[in-house]
């Protein structure tokens, strides 16, 4: 299994663009998955043709929740794809949902499941510190030989919250967080409280990005060490 950051607000190879905003390709036998479509349509396709990827190889999209830099690039992506099933929140945006329709195969998430036989959805979980109305969010458990990675697109429902909530579900909490983890309004030491809860519930590597905030991720870099992994955009993360 590979996951390849094609969005972030940060890019890690010459030549790609970089974007406030988040969107990776999983990457499972011959399935290819788009997790979260970025801001703006037009870099995640130019950033995904310079690695190879060809929409029209996308057999699923999964919208993690309905926040412009997540959701932003599905209009444009569904234009170029071949009619991808697109894994949506029942409580998204009206206009998102309608948008998503327009592949022709809606397939809604309304609780906790397998959408493949590797790839597990969360199921909505609500924001925690509303700022805005919208607040439903999914992320994904990764199936791998060592356990399970948890891909979070920002993290609103909490992180810990995520962690549990896998533990609870799974029978066993992720061994590898990756994604936008929004640790970026916390204190040190309230970032600190995270790692080691982080930490004593068997999360082993982690690849922050997207919001998770400039100073959780050197904390969470010096916590982690070797195995605190670059995420950035061209960045591909092993999960075999
Ligand atoms: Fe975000
Ligand atoms: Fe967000």
């Amino acid at each position: 299994m590979k996951i390849k950051v094609v969005y972030d607000n940060k890019v890690g190879v010459p030549g790609l663009v970089e974007d406030w905003g988040f969107a990776c390709l999983i990457e499972s036998g011959s399935e290819r998955i788009l997790f979260d479509t970025g801001a703006e349509g037009e870099i995640l396709i130019d950033n995904m043709r310079r690695m190879n990827i060809p929409p029209t190889s996308i057999e699923r999209i999964v919208i993690s929740h309905d926040d412009w830099d997540h959701a932003g690039g599905l209009s444009a992506i569904l234009d170029v794809c071949d009619a991808p099933q697109v894994h949506v929140l029942p409580s998204f945006d009206r206009d998102l949902l309608d948008t998503a329709k327009r592949s022709g195969q809606l397939a809604p998430v309304d609780a906790p499941g397998w959408l493949t036989d590797k790839i597990w959805s969360t199921g909505p979980l609500p924001r925690i510190n509303p700022v805005t109305e919208t607040g439903d969010e999914q992320a994904l458990a990764i199936k791998g030989r060592h356990g399970f990675l948890l891909l979070t697109g920002c993290a609103h429902p909490g992180l810990i919250n995520l962690v549990q909530h896998c533990r609870k579900e799974l029978g066993s909490a992720p061994r590898m967080i990756m994604g936008g983890l929004h640790l970026k309004d916390l204190s040190n030491e309230e970032v600190t409280g995270v790692i080691a809860e982080l930490r004593g519930m068997g999360v082993a590597r982690i690849a922050p990005c997207h919001c998770t905030g400039a100073e959780a991720m050197r904390q969470l870099g010096s916590a982690y060490c070797t195995n605190y992994v670059e995420s950035a955009v061209g960045e591909i993360i092993e999960w075999p």
